[in-house]
């Protein structure tokens, strides 16, 4: 008894120390905020939710209430000006539009992307996502090596020889829509575009084979929204870690495929597995790269360029004369053309300026971030070592000092002979670190909806509502993204 008593009461005084530990700690961690707090306090921002969360508890109000939070960040750039700042715990982020920061920041290999966001997406819910792929590489020196292996592969000759492939799948998408249109179906045009752009980014990838990848629902939901998720959908976050599995299995098997080819001395065409064979040198880990570098170019080559499109239709739908304007040029172009060139592609500059326009409004990544290693200056004020800046294209394409009636879809804005935007249009980022994939996407959005413009006529369905703020869900990094609903297709006679 007496010895029971005596543990008894070491437990209880080691339970009292453990206590007094956790609250030292906690109290050096809410110093440590406060300090974070009067270093960085100076530059503008709104007032914080609580002293520790900072403004996180309004972006999870945000999420969950089904609004598009860059909505919110676009009211307070225009409340606090071209640099201002939010808090969450012991983090403090900028949120960015002064142009000549953008510039300097982003045009810039000094500043690094930013670990605590792109670290979130080396794994998802558990699973090794982007790991050290392209977009998630934040080491210069090996995110320069992985891109100088890769640049071929989207270099303009290169793609030059992919148009047969954007020609193709294009193609598939028209006959399923022409036997919609027969039999007077709704199209749910966001699914359809997510399909073709699966099936440019498999046919052109694996350029020689072509094995089926399996459609994924790979709508990946990541970075701020993870935590809000975690506690609401367990049953979509089981589909994501599905289809992330399926989709590493799948890059597992084509590439060893691949290796075996390329071992046996067989000619493997010069396509993107090839190139990503290259990325990966003889370390234990580079069997994981070339997984993860497979992963980003799907996710990133699929809903991206598929959202772009969803959105472009959507407007154009809504805007008849604009819609008119665009298929008459179409028809000039191609007139009743199957297979479109390259050149064509050239030639169709107010279809170009259709699909900017739609990334100005609608950027399907919405931007990027950057770690400031040293003291700089945005707008006058100073601002100190060790934060991280949002360069967030939905706010700078949605100010009315960058554009002039900034809700209004207007494709005039790019013009060729319009003044360019300057630093404050960037759907592709800017730098060394923009989209590896542009011109690919641009050519292909430009394929797929030239196709469609010269096939078909569209409405949108009555009472159908298109606005992104009634159903509109975010996506961070991916965009975006709304249901775009249903378009009924009706063939043109003469086609
Ligand atoms: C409309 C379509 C697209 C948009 C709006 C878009 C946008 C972007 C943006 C904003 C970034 C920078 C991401 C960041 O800083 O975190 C990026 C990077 C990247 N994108 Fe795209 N993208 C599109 C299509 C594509 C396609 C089709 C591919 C490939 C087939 C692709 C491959 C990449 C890669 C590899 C990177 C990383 C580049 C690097 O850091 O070296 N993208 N994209």
């Amino acid at each position: 008894m007496a010895l029971f008593s005596f543990f008894a009461g070491w437990i209880g005084y080691l339970f009292i120390c453990l206590l007094g530990l956790i609250f030292i700690a906690f109290l050096c961690f809410c110093l440590y905020i406060k300090y974070i707090h009067l270093k960085y306090d100076h530059i503008p921002g709104p007032p914080r939710d609580s002293f520790i969360f900072g403004h996180s508890p309004t972006m999870l109000r945000e999420m969950s209430s089904g609004r598009v939070v860059h909505d919110k960040f676009l009211e307070w750039a225009e409340t606090y000006g071209p640099v201002y700042r939010i808090n969450g715990l012991h983090f403090v982020v900028l949120c960015v539009t002064c142009p000549d920061t953008t510039k300097e920041v982003l045009m810039s290999p000094k500043y690094p992307k930013d670990s605590q966001v792109y670290k979130r997406l080396f794994n998802l819910f558990g699973q090794r996502f982007f790991g050290n792929g392209l977009i998630t590489a934040q080491n210069h020196d090996e995110w320069y090596k992985q891109r100088r292996i890769m640049d071929p592969a989207f270099s303009s000759l290169y793609l030059r020889g992919q148009m047969g492939a954007f020609n193709e799948r294009a193609e598939k998408l028209m006959d399923k829509l022409a036997d919609m249109a027969d039999n007077n179906t709704a199209a749910n045009m966001q699914h359809m575009f997510n399909c073709v752009t699966l099936d440019v980014i498999t046919k052109v990838t694996v350029t020689s084979c072509y094995p089926q990848i399996p459609t994924l629902p790979l709508h990946f939901i990541i970075s701020e929204s993870y935590i809000y998720l975690t506690f609401q959908n367990k049953k979509f976050i089981n589909e994501v870690k599905k289809s992330c599995q399926l989709l590493r299995s799948t890059g597992r098997q084509w590439i060893n495929e691949r290796k075996m080819a390329v071992q046996n001395g067989e000619d493997v065409p010069k396509d993107i597995l090839t190139q990503i064979l290259k990325t990966a040198g003889k370390a234990n880990d580079d069997e994981e790269i070339m997984l993860d570098n497979f992963v980003t170019f799907f996710i990133a080559g699929q809903e991206t360029t598929a959202n772009q499109l969803a959105f472009a239709v959507m407007e154009l739908g809504r805007l008849p004369e604009i819609l008119t304007k665009v298929k008459q040029e179409v028809d000039d172009v191609i007139g009743m053309k199957q297979e479109i060139s390259f050149d064509d592609l050239g030639k169709m500059t107010y279809l170009s300026q259709v699909l900017k326009e739609t990334l100005r409004l609608y950027p399907t990544a919405p931007g990027t971030s950057r770690f400031i290693p040293n003291d700089i200056v945005i707008n006058g004020i100073p601002i100190p070592a060790g934060v991280s800046c949002l360069f967030n294209s939905y706010v700078c394409g949605r100010l009315d000092k960058f554009f002039e009636d900034p809700l209004k879809f207007d494709p005039e804005r790019f013009h060729p002979d319009a003044a360019k935007p300057y630093y404050c249009y960037y759907p592709f980022a800017l730098g060394p670190r923009s989209c590896l994939g542009q011109s690919f996407a641009q050519m292909e959005a430009k394929v797929v909806m030239a196709k469609l413009l010269q096939r078909f006529d569209f409405n949108l369905l009555p009472g159908q509502s298109f606005d992104i703020l009634d159903t509109g869900t975010l996506r961070p990094k991916s965009g975006v993204v709304l249901d775009i609903g249903v378009f009924v297709f009706v063939p043109i006679p003469c086609c």
